[in-house]
């Protein structure tokens, strides 16, 4: 039985990834309480502007097939929402006795438990700071825009229609994009003029670059299409129709070079990011949830089912068919979860020319592993791209693009992936609804795996790598042997990862580093290699310490579970602060399968030992809208 969740209770980002490219633009606000009762009048003044679950009009919602009944009826131009830490609670007079049946983790808070996590409160930014009683984080407040309306805006005053192919010269997508960020200035300065209105301390130190600013900014990363392209050096038709139909429009010059813009889903290191997402019962209808789970939910017997909305809401039955800690009042609790937050600061160039310095050596590596018959030989530019992204996907289990290792271990497959993901898109453009349908299931390949029964030896996605290491999926089954039976695979189940699952709901903040850029286009902001640039990461779930906390300890920081010693994950894995210093370097073995299916002798890549550090964070509650009710009105 579908579990039906209250999603006017429940707040949106739980339930709803809100897509990076149509909320591009970001800021979080967090805010010391000074007077409790004021701070109650601030929670009512917003509790009607908080964005809930409820679906709205979207190309998402159709393909849902959501009765109009149950959507909103208009498209949010912004989206609001909010959460407490256990000491905003306490300011905002939630007694002890309620207090006190909220989990340790949660109670202790991040700052308190830096070290178990591997941060080095040093390095953590002034707003995320709290050892200063004035300076103490009580709430989140998170505001995002719209881009498609602006969008829209533009094309119409120009007297054209809206063109759905989403693909903007850059000309469109700028003056979009202005109109976006005028319409992020102004829900900030109503909420900024409320927040002091009602003794809300807006904390600022955000930043180094920026004592002074009053929230952290986040945009997501844009693209020229053509950088996806030029991934797999291809073309693509539709790519140029668009284009010939922004030239008929006089959109570009008929001269122009093709340099259309999008927001896309890419992060700073240049993967395309939030594909892996677990998705639970009640989350969307029956069958387009039934579709998400595969390949993201529970396995069981070799299927895929939704998984239990406990994990990651409370007052549901979790994964052990128990509730995850549900303080009293009910009410107070239910519809509620809580929610990791992390300002990740990326070091690009870093990780870039680590990988670099090591690419001659990958090179060489892949000549022997795949002893080329070929009388063709490529180029050494050719040679030397191919060994640099084979390093790249090792160390993330997906190549740039998303396609999983898995299913397209070796460069020349992911080139023949591409061809074959471009032409089914082409076709299920032109064609009827079998080429639509071919094209929906080769999509699922995505994330539909496991790596147990695929990929039993790490020859294909190493144990190491990222993906890999943040949801092992199958691997650890205590039911697959591990001389696996072909037979056995049917049986496959995610036992070892079913509560240790998050949904990840964060954004890239900073300007993009060149050396991402394979097409440089022309941002606005200036693009230094040392500007800081990151991600802001944010991790829901119903038990910080099972859920966030293990993967970040256990998985990332450690590899025992993956018979990897202390190696680090190479991508978001910390080094405790007193090694920190010592250890020059992590490492990640790469293996491989000779033409004959033999193991062939292991590649060691040596990244760099940290090229993620997390510059501050918190824990927080985040409430049903029953439950922010109860706080504006003091009712325990
Ligand atoms: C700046 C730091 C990070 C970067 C650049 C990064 C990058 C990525 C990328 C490129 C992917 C593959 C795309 C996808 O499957 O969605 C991914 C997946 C994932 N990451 Fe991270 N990540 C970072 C930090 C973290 C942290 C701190 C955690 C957890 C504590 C984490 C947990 C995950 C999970 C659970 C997945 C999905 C795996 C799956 O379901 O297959 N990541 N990340």
């Amino acid at each position: 039985m579908t579990t039906i969740l209250d999603r006017l209770d429940i707040q949106g980002n739980i339930l709803l990834p809100y897509g990076r490219s149509s909320y591009p633009l970001a800021r979080h606000f967090i805010f010391h309480v000074r007077d409790q009762e004021e701070a109650q009048k601030f929670l009512s003044w917003i509790q009607p502007q908080i964005t809930t679950a409820q679906f709205f009009p979207s190309k998402r919602s159709a393909q849902m097939q959501i009765p109009e009944d149950q959507l909103r009826k208009d498209t949010p131009e912004a989206l609001l929402n909010i959460a407490f830490t256990a000491s905003g609670l306490k300011a905002l007079g939630v007694p002890n006795s309620v207090l006190r049946q909220f989990p340790d983790a949660f109670l202790d808070g991040m700052w308190e438990r830096a070290e178990m996590l591997n941060d080095n409160r040093l390095d953590w930014n002034n707003a995320w700071k709290d050892d200063q009683h004035e300076q103490t984080t009580h709430l989140i407040i998170s505001l995002r825009v719209a881009f498609n309306s602006c969008l829209k805006k533009v094309c119409l005053r120009r007297g054209d229609s809206f063109s759905k192919s989403d693909y903007h010269c850059q000309e469109t997508f700028k003056l979009a994009r202005s109109m976006m960020i005028k319409n992020l200035d102004q829900e900030s300065r109503r909420l900024l003029d409320q927040a002091e209105l009602h003794r809300l301390v807006a904390l600022t130190g955000h930043s180094s670059a920026d004592p002074e600013s009053k929230w952290l900014e986040c945009e997501s990363l844009f693209r020229s299409r053509l950088q996806d392209l030029a991934i797999a050096g291809i073309s693509d038709d539709q790519y140029l129709d668009d284009l010939d139909n922004q030239k008929k429009r006089r959109y570009v010059a008929s001269s122009a070079e093709l340099t259309d813009l999008r927001y896309s889903e890419y992060e700073h290191f240049g993967f395309f990011d939030g594909i892996g997402d677990p998705v639970f019962d009640g989350q969307y209808p029956a069958a387009f949830q039934a579709e998400m789970a595969q390949g993201q939910g529970h396995l069981s017997c070799g299927q895929w089912r939704p998984i239990a909305p406990g994990e990651f809401l409370l007052g549901y039955p979790n994964e052990a068919q128990e509730t995850t800690c549900h303080p009293m009042p009910y009410t107070f609790s239910k519809n509620g979860t809580f929610m990791a937050v992390r300002k990740l600061e990326q070091n690009v160039t870093a990780f870039h020319n680590a990988l670099v310095k090591q690419t001659p050596l990958m090179e060489h590596w892949l000549d022997q592993v795949e002893c080329s018959s070929s009388s063709e030989q490529p180029s050494a530019a050719s040679q030397f791209t191919k060994a640099l992204k084979v390093l790249r996907a090792k160390l993330v289990g997906r190549w740039d693009d998303g396609t999983p290792l898995v299913h397209a271990p070796t460069y020349e497959s992911w080139l023949s992936f591409r061809v074959r993901l471009l032409t089914l898109a082409g076709e299920a453009r032109k064609g009827g609804p079998s080429a639509k349908e071919a094209w929906e299931q080769f999509k699922t390949k995505f994330t539909r795996f496991t790596f147990e029964s695929d990929d039993t030896k790490g020859r294909r996605c190493p144990f190491a790598a990222h993906i890999r290491r943040s949801n092992p999926r199958d691997s650890g089954d205590p039911s697959l042997r591990n001389d696996s039976d072909p037979s056995e695979t049917s049986q496959a189940s995610s036992l070892l990862v079913n509560r240790r699952r998050i949904l990840r709901r964060g954004m890239t903040y900073g300007s993009p580093s060149e050396l991402m850029n394979e097409n440089p286009i022309d941002h606005d902001s200036s693009i230094s290699a040392d500007s800081e640039r990151g991600t802001f990461f944010v991790a829901i779930c119903a038990d910080l310490a099972r859920q966030f906390e293990f993967m970040q300890q256990q998985w990332l920081n450690y590899g025992s579970d993956f018979n990897l010693g202390n190696d680090i994950c190479p991508i978001a894995g910390a080094l405790h602060p007193s090694v920190a210093s010592d250890r020059k370097s992590t490492k990640v073995m790469i293996s491989s399968e000779g033409p004959d299916g033999s193991c062939t002798l292991p590649f060691v890549a040596k990244p760099t030992p940290q090229p993620v550090v997390c510059r501050g964070g918190a824990y927080f509650f985040v409430p049903s809208l029953s439950a922010i009710r109860l706080l504006a009105e003091n009712r325990f």
